[in-house]
């Protein structure tokens, strides 16, 4: 469990890994043929011979007179040669036979996960022009050599996941433009070399499971452009030195698995840190408060700590901040659970702590809870599992089967019962009909403050048990809708999505709409309820021309229907499925819906506070109408989502698209909505879903020379070169977004912004880009991403 979270790249990998065996299909790694012969550039003898008589690749299967085409090595015009990637399928190559000391041009050098053995020359210093040094994922020991110090323009050193030994060397800080330094999962020692501060272009440093010892040194202050910094798994102690938390751009702190001492009550961190990891340490003292001490995190992880007192500072103002997801288990809280902190909190670990008194209702709320091993006392609130209260001996039930299984004391008085079951049913209707009352306030307001003559028509039926509300300027009668749909006849049905049925509806004015409807049975259940309440609640704030309009809402007895503006088109998913629609879907269609969908959910993110997050973008709902222009649809799980609790790992998306953090970490936050929308701009762009791409992505051989032209969807011609370059950007973008580290996607405003601004040309062959130049940092620069 514990590995599962700290390693995080390698548990990237792994969920990844398990999502290439749900699909199964793997992507055939073949060396592409060698395009017709062109005139091959005359490769330096010095720098030919290295390569041939380095035993890395198989001469048998080679010309070697065009060593250019070779998959793996790329050359510059002049004919030299600049990156060096790893070979297909020879096992057990050693560094010391390529002789290094030859490749004057050399900038990247990418050997990952190729099974190399033996130490690092020292000769690796004598590649004057390296920039990417990659490494990792090999056999590789001994110590890193201090010559890396020659490699004056290096950007990237990543070295993780091998076994070297010893100390940083001290002469890593002349590598001046290190933006990116990677030697976590050895076994290297000493202390943290304070000199590292000179590294100021560091963006990210992973010095993660190794021996480190001694102190986190307080120069790393100097590091203004730290994004993450992961210390964990060492056997770091002392306190975190204070200006560290308040680097201005840090994203991501992870401290956790060391012996850090002290309190973390007075430290404040930045505005920018969203993730705080700084479990099982010694930590101790109170909690913070987190408005005043880290007024933008959204996970908190302190479990396996030190930590006392009461959970009072994390709920002080806590509507406002932006905290979903709080780890405390294994510390020595006590006192009461604060009503509040259901009502903003998606993810709640208390367990193995001293807490006392009741449950609050508003526990219900919280989408993974785990109260167990505390003292708390009282019944169980409706909705909550009771496997969330294990080991509270003073909880009471009134089921049978859980006073035995898990030792409840039985719940005495049976009124409690009756007096809930009432609560349950008086409570909703009340919700619902405050909600709706609040909604109708806010459309008269609406009416009002537009003199528009298309201005709303809002009318609010209320006789018996209908009531509907209209925010639409036709007139719909709730007996028009069962009128057209005949009473929902299965002959109108033209979808089923997660929480409902959809059917069309042709009204009396021949204007057609989308109707959702949940059935009587599905209205009872808790999820589908709350689903409901939830789209109508999110859909009524939004106004946006790539948001699926809601007309209006009915509720009449155990029925319960939504009205939306009809989509002629379908959904993305099954025009692309249709081979004659598909082909209707030409490219600069398929650009604009990418576009579309970009622009309504930067929309979502950016302009409300706390933003909106979708979390189910798919093909599925992002819907097409006549005009072909895109609307994202299916709010139902959008932004708070409660669910039947006996669900608990239940994560709401579909498979494909979801986010690989979330097989781990539960926390929802745009970067979520922002891989989802990759995967859908990949799959627009290949005309079916990307699993394969997805899957190569993460497996060490992505390196292989597939083209952007390759995976376009080939039931389309081959895109013209006003539009290829629109593609390429659509490209780069969606694969910036299927970044594995939710840190190193884009927002989604950068996205939208991106898309808005005229394009200069690429001096690159676009016919022959590869995936992974589409890939590079530079055209990510290139784009401002
Ligand atoms: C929080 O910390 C504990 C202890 O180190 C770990 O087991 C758990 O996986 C962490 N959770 C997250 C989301 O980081
Ligand atoms: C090189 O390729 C040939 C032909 O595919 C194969 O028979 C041979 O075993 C390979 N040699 C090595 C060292 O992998
Ligand atoms: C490596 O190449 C250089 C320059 O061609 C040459 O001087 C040197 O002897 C070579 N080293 C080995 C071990 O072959
Ligand atoms: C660092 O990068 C800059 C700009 O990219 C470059 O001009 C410089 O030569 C590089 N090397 C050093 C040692 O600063």
């Amino acid at each position: 469990m514990q590995l599962f979270v700290f390693n995080f790249y390698g548990t990237t990998f792994l969920v990844i890994y398990g999502m290439v065996i749900i699909m199964g299909t793997v992507l055939e790694l073949g060396a592409t043929p060698a395009p017709a012969p062109a005139p091959a550039p005359l490769l330096p003898p010095s720098e030919a011979n290295a390569i041939l008589n380095s035993g890395w690749w198989n001469l048998s299967q080679l010309d070697s007179h065009n060593i250019c085409s070779w998959y793996g090595i790329d050359c510059n015009v002049a004919g030299s040669i600049t990156g060096i990637r790893c070979p297909l399928g020879t096992p057990g190559i050693r560094l010391a036979t390529l002789n290094l000391s030859v490749f004057k041009n050399l900038e990247w050098l990418e050997v990952s996960g190729c099974g190399l053995q033996g130490t690092i020359p020292p000769d690796i210093g004598n590649l004057p022009k390296l920039t990417h040094l990659r490494l990792s994922y090999n056999s590789l020991h001994g110590e890193i050599p201090p010559s890396l110090a020659n490699l004056t323009q290096l950007e990237r050193l990543i070295l993780s996941n091998n076994k070297f030994q010893g100390p940083i060397p001290r002469e890593l800080l002349f590598l001046r433009n290190l933006t990116w330094l990677d030697l976590s999962y050895n076994s290297l020692d000493g202390k943290i070399p304070p000199a590292l501060a000179n590294l100021t272009q560091l963006k990210i440093l992973h010095l993660s499971n190794n021996k480190f010892q001694g102190p986190i040194p307080g120069e790393l202050l100097f590091l203004k452009n730290l994004i993450c910094l992961d210390l964990s798994y060492n056997s770091l102690n002392g306190e975190i030195p204070p200006p560290l938390a308040n680097l201005s751009q840090l994203d991501s702190l992870i401290l956790s698995n060391n012996n850090i001492q002290g309190s973390i009550q007075n430290l404040v961190f930045s505005k920018s840190l969203t993730w705080l990891d700084l479990s099982a340490n010694k930590i101790s003292g109170t909690l913070p408060v987190p408005q005043t001490n880290f007024p933008s995190l959204k996970l908190l992880n302190i479990s396996h700590n030190l930590l006392f007192g009461s959970l009072k500072p994390l709920s002080v103002g806590n509507q406002l901040a932006p905290l979903t997801t709080i780890y405390l288990r294994n510390n020595s809280i006590s006192g009461k659970i604060p009503l509040e902190l259901g009502y903003f909190l998606n993810t709640l670990d208390l367990s193995y702590n001293n807490l006392t008194g009741t449950v609050p209702l508003s526990m219900e709320n919280v989408y993974d809870l785990n109260l167990s091993f505390n003292n708390l006392n009282g019944p169980i609130p409706y909705g909550l599992s009771e496997s969330r209260l294990i080991g509270n001996k003073g909880v009471c039930s009134d089921d049978l089967y859980h006073i035995d299984e898990y030792q409840f004391k039985r719940c005495s008085v049976k009124d409690n019962k009756v007096r809930l079951k009432q609560l349950v049913i008086v409570l909703p209707i009340l919700i619902f009909l405050i909600m709706a009352f609040l909604l109708l306030v806010r459309l008269r307001h609406i009416r009002i403050a537009t003199k528009n003559k298309h201005a709303k028509t809002i009318a609010a039926t209320k006789n018996g048990d209908l009531f509907c509300i209209w925010n639409y300027d036709g007139s719909i009668a709730y007996d028009d809708i069962i009128t057209a749909t005949q009473d929902f006849d299965m002959r109108y049905c033209i979808g089923t999505g997660a929480y409902g049925s959809v059917y069309r509806a042709q009204l009396p004015s021949s204007k057609i709409v989308a109707v959702k409807k949940l059935h009587g049975f599905e209205a009872e259940v808790p999820a589908f309820d709350e689903s409901f309440k939830n789209e109508v609640k999110v859909l009524t704030e939004i106004k946006h021309r790539h948001v699926v309009k809601l007309h209006g809402f009915c509720l009449h007895r155990r029925t319960m229907f939504l009205i939306y503006e009809y989509m002629e088109r379908g959904s993305l998913f099954s025009v692309l499925f249709d081979d004659v629609e598909a082909m209707e879907l030409d490219w600069k269609k398929r650009v604009n819906i990418v576009k579309g969908t970009a622009h309504a959910l930067s929309y979502l993110h950016h302009d409300f506070t706390p933003p909106i997050v979708h979390r189910d973008i798919s093909a599925s709902n992002v819907l097409l109408n006549s005009d072909w222009e895109p609307s994202i649809s299916d709010f139902g799980t959008a932004r708070f989502l409660s669910f039947d609790s006996s669900h608990p790992t239940i994560v709401a998306g579909t498979i494909g698209y979801i986010a690989p953090e979330l097989a781990y970490s539960m926390v929802v936050s745009e970067r979520c909505d922002v891989y989802s929308f990759g995967v859908v701009a990949l799959e627009t762009l290949v005309g079916s879903h990307p699993k394969e791409i997805l899957s190569s992505l993460q497996s060490a051989s992505t390196e292989n020379g597939i083209t952007l032209c390759e995976i376009l969807d080939q039931r389309l011609p081959q895109p013209t070169m006003s539009v290829l370059m629109e593609i390429v950007r659509v490209a780069i973008v969606a694969f910036a977004c299927l970044n594995a580290n939710p840190c190193y996607r884009p927002t989604m405003k950068s996205v939208s912004q991106c898309f808005l601004t005229q394009l200069t040309p690429l001096n690159i062959p676009l016919r022959e880009i590869s995936l992974q130049q589409l890939m590079s940092q530079e055209l990510r620069h290139y784009l401002n991403l």
